[in-house]
């Protein structure tokens, strides 16, 4: 495995017809199994929110806690490229610093920060690119903002403005696409007309790399996943079997053994 690759060799795949492998990580054990088994970025998503905090909304993290889940991750993250989501507070609501809070997730390790798509993300996206801050954008369903969730540009209209928003943000410069929850024929159409890579998230086959949420593919949590999710193990399963067979272990008197007892 190589040391350390960076963000711009593995936005390079597209060119060479290299499928992209992203996952999310919110901790350090995390970061260093995503890292070892090769993935080619991790993403620290705000779905943090969602997946390991128990809140209703990705709006409900902010930059404080989402800083102190990327350095856990950077310091885990050995060869792969870690990406930050920008939380809500980061970048959307007026008088936000975006450059400045971008810069804070340099700081802490990231190669890249995501910003979802919103009224005004293009000025964003040119200010944090303004200082040399690689940035991916995020079209389709963007949870920040949306107010249901669900399949996104069914319509010909909708397909259209996710098209452009995707054009207008590699066009202020974003150095890859995340696109989530949208027929496979828009992708298709999306990855063919960009030049940068388009990473999808229940949004088929026919894009440059696919994201997916890590507790959800390794069954880690009880919520209910999208259609989109595909369940590779059931850790959330062994984790149970484990504890149940410490506990039992424990009330018969069986733990400790002579083996963990110092003498
Ligand atoms: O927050 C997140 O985890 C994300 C991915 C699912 C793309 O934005």
């Amino acid at each position: 495995m190589p040391e350390h690759i960076s963000f711009k060799e593995v936005v390079a795949k597209k060119q060479r017809g290299q499928k992209i492998t992203m996952l999310t990580a919110y901790d350090h054990p995390m970061a260093m199994l995503l890292d070892r088994a090769g993935v080619d970025l991790i993403l620290v998503g705000d779905s943090l929110a969602n997946v390991v905090l128990g809140l209703d909304s990705t709006v409900q993290v902010g930059m404080d806690v989402m800083l102190h889940h990327v350095k856990a991750v950077t310091r885990g993250a050995k060869r792969a490229p870690v990406i930050a989501d920008m939380p809500f507070e980061a970048y959307q609501p007026v008088g936000a610093d975006a450059v400045s809070n971008a810069r804070l997730f340099v700081e802490a390790g990231c190669a890249a920060v995501k910003v979802e798509w919103f009224t005004g993300c293009v000025e964003v996206v040119k200010a944090i690119r303004g200082v040399g801050i690689d940035v991916v954008g995020h079209v389709g369903l963007t949870p920040q903002t949306a107010e249901t969730l669900g399949v996104r540009g069914r319509s010909q209209e909708e397909a259209h403005a996710i098209l452009e928003q995707a054009e207008a943000l590699e066009a202020a410069g974003c150095m890859m696409i995340v696109i989530e929850c949208v027929p496979e024929k828009l992708t298709r159409e999306i990855t063919a007309t960009l030049r940068v890579p388009v990473i999808g998230i229940g949004a088929g086959k026919y894009c440059d790399g696919q994201v997916l949420v890590t507790h959800d593919i390794l069954t880690l949590n009880e919520r209910k996943v999208p259609k989109f999710v595909k369940r590779y193990a059931n850790v959330g399963g062994v984790i149970m079997e484990a504890v149940r067979a410490y506990r039992a272990d424990v009330e018969r008197g069986d733990f400790p053994g002579k083996e963990h007892t110092f003498h």
